[in-house]
């Protein structure tokens, strides 16, 4: 099987590229083909001739989208809505990375596949619409909404966390939004796993369980055995520019039926720590 990348130097692109030794793998970058450009995007579509195309290139800095509306919408829906059309045209499947801020955090149990989108931000309005786009091109590509995600390939919670312990004795972190963090390597393997069971619609893939953000910095922390104390705090008493759902924990039904098992978050930590460290 041919597969073609796309954001392949971002943080899950990197995973993506580490784990997936079995097919004939193309990463590219925004500097190989920049998906606002459809003429790039159909000219590395064509020279590859991929089985399946991963997008995981995003404007993903979710405050920035809020002051860079233009760019957010241009590379999340329009550059989404470049290679959904170079795939249709090239005959390739697609695979597409969405994101819990789809919805609005007003759910009190985890959020299905058909639950209504209603985000709340630029960078989640941008990727809703990106979905509705490509369902309209693609109807069967795979939609892969995932949340929370950390690795060793870029900016994270765990990392930024591991950062600020390392120089401070406390540090405060919200206690009022509650989501289930995603190890790039257990989703670059969920990914890897539905392309070769020719995925189709919407899967949320996340690691299993949940916590706050306060909950996951208080694990860091523990698990790396340092000893900076970490306050529960309010988005209230730390707001930021995008508005983030309170309750984003996406419902794992969709993946059940693909027969495949996330690990629990806890033990996606720890691996993840060791990663780190080696
Ligand atoms: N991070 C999260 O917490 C999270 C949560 C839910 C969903 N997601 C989704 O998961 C996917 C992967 O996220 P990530 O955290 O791995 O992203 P990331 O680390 O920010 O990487 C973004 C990637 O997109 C590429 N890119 C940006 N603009 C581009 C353009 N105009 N043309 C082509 N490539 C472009 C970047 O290439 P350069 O390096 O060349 O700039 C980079 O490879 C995204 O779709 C994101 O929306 C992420």
């Amino acid at each position: 099987m041919r597969v073609t990348i796309f954001g392949a130097s971002g943080l899950l692109g990197k995973a993506l590229m580490r784990e997936w030794k079995e097919d004939q793998v193309t990463g590219l970058s925004s500097k190989d083909a920049d998906i606002r450009d459809p003429q790039q995007i159909g000219n590395a579509v064509k020279s590859t001739r991929p089985d399946w195309i991963v997008l995981a290139a995003a404007y993903t800095d979710v405050d920035g989208c809020e002051t860079n509306r233009e760019l957010a919408f241009a590379v999340n829906r329009d550059g989404a809505a470049n290679v959904a059309r170079a795939a249709k045209q090239h005959d390739s499947r697609l695979l597409f990375l969405s994101t819990d801020y789809v919805f609005d955090g007003k759910k009190t149990g985890p959020y299905e596949v058909d639950d209504a989108r209603s985000p709340q931000s630029v960078y989640g309005r941008s990727k809703a619409d990106a979905e509705v786009q490509l369902e309209e091109i693609l109807p069967g590509c795979c939609i892969v909404r995932t949340s929370w995600l950390f690795g060793t390939g870029g900016k994270c919670f765990p990392d930024t966390i591991l950062k600020l312990a390392s120089t401070r004795a406390e540090i405060d972190v919200v206690n009022d939004q509650l989501g289930s963090p995603t190890y790039a390597i257990d989703l670059a393997r969920a990914i890897m796993q539905l392309c070769g069971q020719g995925a189709r619609g919407i899967v949320h893939v996340t690691n299993r369980g949940e916590c706050t953000w306060f909950e996951f910095a208080r694990a860091i922390v523990n698990a790396a055995g340092l000893k900076t104390v970490i306050h529960p705090t309010t988005t209230e008493e730390f707001p930021r520019p995008a508005q983030r759902p309170k309750y984003s924990v996406l419902s794992p039904s969709s993946l059940d039926g693909y027969g495949i098992n996330m690990p629990d978050w806890q033990d996606a930590l720890r691996r993840y720590l060791i990663e780190r460290n080696s």
